[in-house]
């Protein structure tokens, strides 16, 4: 298991890692989310020893990385958020160069290389130079450059920004199936929550270099369980019927759509008791009802009351 303890990393006056503690253990996807410039890059530094930290330490195994690098370096893949690769080499010859310097074995280079290039569906471009590839598929040699060495842990960092949306479903199906196949565990870092939903099992919200919340999907979705929120269909719906239900006083949040409307309760609110009353009060057929689970973006709304993206 990898644990993250009190680390800290100051740039000058700005804390861009401010006493975080995160765990990852063998098997697991992590997701780290957060919004630009919350620290995420610098965390993912310091777990892979590429800057020291101002304060608190990271353990491999309980021991301290930070005083002996090599305990987690050879078990750990980092897919860097900069693109790092050769242009003017074709994928085939990045691999090999990324293998040397790795002190993969001769003998087991060639076969690692191929086995690679297929996780990461290069097969049939291996040959190509890097310059005539497409954002994407740069994207996806960076990862496999990561995953010579079989390591057992793998940190990626916002691995699809900027790439067409075949490269990005490629690499999230790559992700699922190196997690399920080999047993890599992954520190997923985005600030796309769908991302995070679909792959993690478990999540880190950070923001302005702390981490703001932590658990289980569910776990974090329960922040705002004191709430829920409804969208109801109606065939057609008038003014006078608008207005009855903006008086009244369970409902916040209320948003008037042609014909449909959502609006905010407390959670053990019996609404239906109250709007199936009003709609027949007011001759309006109530063609259905939907009660929406709340979203990442509603917690991250709700805990720092700014949107996840800019
Ligand atoms: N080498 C550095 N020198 C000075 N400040 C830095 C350095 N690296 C990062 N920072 C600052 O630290 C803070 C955190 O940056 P970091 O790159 O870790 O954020 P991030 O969550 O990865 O953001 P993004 O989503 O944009 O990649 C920012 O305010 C950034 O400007
Ligand atoms: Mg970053």
């Amino acid at each position: 298991m990898i644990e993250v303890v009190n680390l800290t990393k100051n740039f000058k006056n700005i804390k861009a890692v401010d006493n975080v503690n995160l765990y990852i253990e063998p098997g697991e996807i992590v997701g780290l989310l957060g919004p630009n410039g919350a620290g995420k890059s610098t965390t993912i530094a310091l777990i892979s020893t590429l800057i020291q930290p101002t304060a608190g330490d990271v353990l491999f195994q309980q021991q301290s990385v930070i005083n002996n690098p090599k305990l987690l370096r050879d078990v750990l893949g980092v897919v860097p958020q900069e693109v790092a690769l050769y242009k003017d080499l074709t994928a085939r010859e990045n691999l090999q160069f990324f293998g040397t310097i790795q002190k993969i074995p001769k003998g087991e280079l060639q076969g690692r290389i191929n086995a690679v290039l297929k996780q990461v569906g290069l097969e049939d471009d291996r040959k190509k130079l890097v310059k005539y590839y497409s954002s994407g598929m740069r994207r996806r040699l960076n990862i496999g450059a990561a995953l010579l060495h079989k390591p057992a842990y793998l940190i990626m960092d916002e691995p699809t920004v900027g790439i067409d949306p075949q490269s990005r479903s490629y690499i999230l199906q790559a992700i699922k199936q190196l997690n399920q196949e080999d047993k890599t565990a992954i520190i997923y870092t985005s600030h796309y929550m769908e991302e995070v939903e679909f792959l993690c099992d478990r999540l880190y919200i950070m923001d302005q270099g702390k981490i703001i919340a932590a658990g289980t999907m569910e776990e974090i979705k329960a922040i705002l369980s004191s709430e829920k929120t409804i969208e109801i269909k109606l065939e057609r719906h008038s003014k006078s019927f608008v207005e009855a239900l903006t008086t009244l006083k369970l409902l916040s949040n209320i948003q008037i759509a042609e014909a449909q409307i959502s609006f905010t309760v407390e959670k053990n609110t019996d609404f239906l008791s109250v709007i199936l009353p009003l709609c027949e009060a007011h001759n309006i057929v109530l063609k259905g009802f939907h009660v929406k689970e709340p979203t990442l973006e509603d917690v991250f709304l709700h805990l720092t009351g700014r949107a996840l993206r800019d």
